[in-house]
């Protein structure tokens, strides 16, 4: 099939997921040749990452379908030809997002005809080459702090018919040459929102950011007001992405193993904490901040970060040292605790709360950035109010 109809066919997929509205939007997807930002890059297999081209069979049905495509591991770029020989361990460092998510953050920046935008996280281009079509290359600014993708994804923008402004830096101090913009899009993470976005930010535009939380991460879109202030919602549709390097998150330490005796019943189930599909999780990140999921690798001992697609067996860990496993008991749970907080009550607690306040779910918190402190808030920003820093 030819890259035309295979674009059309993702477009078609991305309408009917309902991600994909704007008329604008539906025909910057069509027309941006995905395939040229995307030469090579990275498979998961059982073994670990294989390497992928274009001579390759398949190749180009990858690039249009609706996955995420990692293009750098490590922030090494040697990895690619390593991984070419045989599988690889390795950490994606940048990648094509999943066109759906781009979909979303791309609408909910409600960009306007003339506006000005800034995308932090180059990567492959292909995100600021659509920003490109839509409001035009002139329009359009973007950063990313590695010096060899900035260079590749300039020819792949230039060999695909766009000019946008392409610079080196670390995105979390904005754009180097420092112009206000209307709009600023994070297509890396953040754990708190960067001052200087709101600063490049004209009062009124607008800051869309996916946060990197061990819990509650997510899709925040702010108003920015003077200065490195600003106010805004967290977002009912979800989104996660690679951080940016300085807010990549600690891997939490291994468990300690719970004595048989330690165990006991609960009604709450972990996935209602750790499935960003559960209405509570959100809630449970704002009342057990810097607790991380955690999933074990039976086979090695060693902990994992959990990822979304596999769940596996679940426990929570703390910096502070304390820890909380579960596990399945016949139909219902059974949960063990240790270190100096019991994590489980104190997630019990908040399941009551929750309940309490009406079971409110992501879309229902805001969040409001001033210089000094950011901090999420539900319904209005004088509710009830959690810190994020
Ligand atoms: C998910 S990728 C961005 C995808 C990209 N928008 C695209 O369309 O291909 C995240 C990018 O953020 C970049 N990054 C990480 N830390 C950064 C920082 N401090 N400043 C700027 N970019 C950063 C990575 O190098 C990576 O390319």
């Amino acid at each position: 099939m030819g890259t035309k109809r295979l674009r059309r066919q993702l477009v078609k997929q991305l309408v009917e997921q309902d991600v994909l509205r704007d008329v604008h939007w539906i025909e910057a997807f069509r027309a941006v040749p995905r395939h040229v930002f995307l030469p090579r890059f990275f498979r998961p297999s059982d073994e670990g990452w294989t390497a992928m081209d274009a001579d390759d069979p398949g190749w180009l049905e990858l690039v249009y379908s609706p996955e995420v495509l990692v293009t750098q591991l490590d922030d090494d770029p040697s990895r690619w030809e390593e991984a070419r020989r045989h599988p690889v361990p390795g950490k994606p460092s940048s990648s094509s997002s999943m066109p759906a998510i781009m979909a979303i953050m791309l609408e909910e920046l409600q960009v306007r005809d003339g506006q000005r935008v800034l995308e932090i996280g180059t990567g492959t281009g292909y995100n600021a080459a659509l920003l490109s079509h839509r409001c035009g290359s002139d329009q359009v600014s973007t950063v990313d702090i590695d010096e060899g993708l900035v260079t590749t994804a300039r020819e792949h923008l230039r060999a695909a018919g766009y000019e946008p402004s392409c610079a080196v830096g670390d995105g979390a101090l904005g754009f180097p040459a420092g112009e206000p913009f209307d709009r600023v899009l994070g297509t890396a993470s953040v754990s708190a929102v960067p001052p200087a976005w709101l600063e490049q930010t004209v009062p009124g535009g607008l800051v869309v950011t996916t946060l990197n939380r061990p819990l509650g991460a997510g899709l925040v879109r702010l108003v920015a007001g003077e200065g490195a202030t600003g106010t805004g919602r967290v977002l009912a549709q979800d989104g996660r992405f690679m951080p940016l390097r300085a807010h990549r998150l600690a891997e939490p330490a291994p468990l300690p193993e719970a004595d048989e005796s330690d165990w006991r019943p609960t009604t709450l189930p972990m996935a209602a904490l750790v499935k960003p599909k559960h209405k509570f999780e959100f809630f449970a990140s704002l009342e057990l901040p810097d607790v991380h999921p955690v999933r074990e690798q039976p086979s090695s001992g060693t902990s994992v970060v959990l990822t979304r697609a596999d769940p596996g067996p679940m426990a929570l860990t703390h910096p502070d040292g304390s820890w909380v496993r579960c596990r399945r008991a016949g139909d219902a749970y059974e949960v063990a605790q240790g270190g100096p907080r019991e994590l489980w009550d104190l997630a019990e607690r908040a399941y009551v709360l929750w309940k309490s306040l009406g079971k409110p779910e992501r879309d229902r918190f805001g969040l409001t950035v001033t210089g000094s402190h950011q901090e999420f808030w539900l319904d209005e920003p004088d509710g009830l109010r959690w810190p994020l820093v």
